[in-house]
């Protein structure tokens, strides 16, 4: 991602840090009717974890992810996470510590596009809401490259249509997607989000893709709507060949 572009991404979630929480349940419950803690709960229930796990929480934002698996005592391991955005890293930070549990996440500032981590390092790759966010080839490139063999990528996130691929149709939405953060956000934020729109992938895209990266045992789940006009968001796991 050009530095440009990453600068307007950080800048967007530095301004969402303070209230991030409050803003997703609402976007939440407005696009799908799902509310913040019913998606992570979600994600988290229908991924398998085992006590063994090495467990790596992508963007994880301001720690939520991350927090219920170490508060659930889901790994013995320490939780490793990530995230681009400082100021919503240092929510985790504190969300960890006040919980006194601030010694079972290992957090670190830095980019999903190029991991800091050595070949096989996790048995689990968890993200939520993150990879419309990222360039999601190198996303699922990293994913497999830090993964053990048999390691699991588990993904909840946007899920779009095969007839975003209509020409003209991406272009639209990201008009749309633009003036409605515009309005209730600020620049940055519409920026951020409308960029995103050429990121999301549809159920059969994700599909091709995981398993053109050396997945096997894909899951991919869509999840309730209550809009019909809003594609359904995606649970998305695979095992790493
Ligand atoms: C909508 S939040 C999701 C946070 C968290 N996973 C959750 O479920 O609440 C998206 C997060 O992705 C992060 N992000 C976006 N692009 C990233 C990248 N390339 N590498 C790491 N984090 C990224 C942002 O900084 C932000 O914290």
């Amino acid at each position: 991602m050009p530095l440009q572009e990453k600068d307007i991404l950080v800048e967007a979630f530095t301004d969402m840090a303070p209230d991030y929480e409050r803003k997703v349940n609402s976007e939440l419950n407005l696009f799908w009717g799902w509310s913040y803690q019913g998606f992570v709960k979600e994600l988290i229930e229908r991924t398998p974890i085992f006590k063994t796990d090495t467990i790596l929480d992508v963007a994880t934002g301001t720690g939520v992810i991350s927090h219920h698996l170490a508060r659930e005592g889901r790994s013995q391991n320490h939780i490793h996470a990530l995230d681009i955005t400082y100021p919503m890293l240092k929510r985790a930070r504190d969300r960890f510590e006040n919980s006194n549990i601030g010694d079972e996440g290992e957090l670190i500032c830095a980019s999903a596009m190029d991991m800091p981590y050595n070949e096989g390092t996790f048995s689990l790759v968890i993200c939520g809401l993150a990879t419309h966010h990222m360039e999601v080839e190198k996303f699922v490139f990293e994913s497999h490259r830090i993964l053990t063999s048999d390691g699991r990528l588990s993904i909840i996130d946007v899920g779009g249509s095969l007839n975003w691929n209509i020409p003209g149709v991406k272009f639209l939405i990201r008009i749309v997607a633009y003036l409605y953060f515009l309005i209730t956000e600020n620049h940055s934020r519409a920026w951020a989000e409308s960029s995103a729109i050429s990121n999301v992938r549809a159920k059969e895209e994700w599909q091709a893709l995981l398993l053109r990266s050396g997945f096997k045992e894909l899951k991919i789940k869509k999840l309730s709507s209550k809009n019909w006009f809003i594609p359904s968001p995606l649970l998305i796991q695979a095992v790493k060949i």
